[in-house]
């Protein structure tokens, strides 16, 4: 048989998929599961976006600019500059979601053997998009107990090789939910300018930021507009998840020359996927009020039953809508694998990540899951329940 390749075989499974068969089978048993493993939230997404897609008298649906829609990034130009990150037009190369962006990003500032260094624990798929990419991850550990704040400086500074390329991280954190300072963000523009890397900064999360805390942009750093490249995404920002639409942005010419040849390679970015993209920026500030106010609760909430659960440590999350928890278990992937296939309650189990995929560094994060605060309250209540019981009852 003809053999398939070592980057095949080295891609990972997503952690936050992988446990879909057990979910499946608990289901076909008739079992409610709630799903706490995934970032797909429950918030409506704007009517305008959606309406804009069904009232359309499009004839032939084509391919768009490769960079995406002229009118699109003239809009997005306009919703960055609302949100004092100054980023033109031609700065923007529109995507297929985040994760496209990613992989364009890697393409074009890395070789095969490059490394870049990542906070961890981080958002699992950047395992892949690295391996995709011939990239090595290399992480830098970040801990529970000082919230997942970033890790000194001179840890970064110990791990930069001549095969350094970039520094990546995600802010507000997936699946940390820490939101870095400012002094935090011009420790990493300085540590990039002196060694001469690339800065490139997942701000998906962007808009979850809680408690009145202020978001800061790598794009709003002075000094570094040659080092810093931004990805985005309206899969959480509009609860559009399925659109598939993202964007990356630097202000380095070469950076996006490069990564326009990719997208040329790939033709065009989903044209409906726009329309909806385009009308969803005329969503009103109270949207995402309305939803900053309900992810606040939700947290509240969530973070308050762990910390009743005995045993069960958490790092309040400042953004996005992800907490990590440590559980007093040794092996948090079987024990998330036996509340699918063996507990319940009231024929209710509960879905969660385990975090030790959401490391690259081995056996790390073995007793942690990852708990996405996507449903809502009641149901989060009942999940509370569920876990606290299955923790009582669970061997091992
Ligand atoms: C931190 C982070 N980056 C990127 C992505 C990719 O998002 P998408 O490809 O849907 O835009 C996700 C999705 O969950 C994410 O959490």
């Amino acid at each position: 048989m003809p053999s398939i390749s070592n980057k095949g075989q080295a891609m990972p499974e997503s952690p936050i998929r992988k446990l879909v068969p057990y979910a499946e089978a608990a289901i076909k048993k008739g079992r409610n599961i709630y799903q706490l493993n995934i970032g797909q939230p429950d918030i409506k997404t704007p009517a305008k976006a959606l309406a804009a897609v069904k009232d359309n008298a499009i004839e032939v649906l084509s391919y768009s600019h490769s960079a995406g829609f002229e009118s699109y990034r003239n809009k997005l130009s306009q919703y960055y500059r609302n949100h004092n990150i100054d980023v033109a037009p031609d700065e923007l190369i529109i995507t297929t979601g985040g994760s496209e962006a990613l992989l364009f990003t890697m393409g074009s500032i890395c070789d095969a053997g490059d490394e870049v260094i990542i906070p961890e624990p981080f958002y699992a798929n950047y395992n892949g998009f690295a391996t995709s990419s011939g990239v090595k991850v290399v992480p830098v550990k970040s801990k529970i107990e000082e919230g997942f704040a970033l890790p000194p400086i001179s840890e970064f500074e110990k791990l930069i090789t001549e095969k350094t390329k970039a520094i990546l991280i995600c802010n507000p954190g997936n699946p940390t939910g820490y939101l870095y300072t400012k002094e935090e963000i011009d420790q990493l523009a300085e540590i990039v300018k002196k060694h001469d890397l690339f800065i490139v900064a997942d701000e998906v999360y962007r808009e979850f930021a809680y408690d009145g805390a202020k978001h800061y942009s790598i794009m709003g750093v002075p000094g570094i507009e040659q080092n810093a490249i931004m990805i985005d995404s309206v899969s959480k920002r509009y609860s559009m998840c399925g659109a598939r639409i993202g964007c990356m942005a630097s202000k380095n010419k070469e950076v996006m020359s490069t990564a326009m040849k990719f997208a040329q390679a790939r033709l065009s970015p989903p044209t409906f996927a726009q329309i909806a993209s385009e009308a969803a920026l005329d969503t009103p500030q109270d949207y995402f009020e309305e939803v900053i106010k309900e992810y606040t609760s939700r947290r509240n909430l969530l973070v308050e039953g762990l910390e009743q659960i005995p045993g069960v440590k958490v790092a309040k999350p400042k953004g996005a809508f992800y907490c990590i928890a440590e559980l007093p278990v040794k092996d948090a992937e079987d024990f998330a694998k036996w509340l699918l296939e063996s507990f319940e309650l009231n024929n209710e189990t509960v879905m969660v990540a385990p975090a030790a995929g959401f490391y690259s560094t081995p056996n790390t994060g073995l007793n942690q899951v990852r708990i996405a605060y996507v449903l809502k309250k009641e149901n989060l209540e009942k999940a509370l329940e569920i876990l606290k019981a299955a923790l009582k009852e669970y061997k091992g």
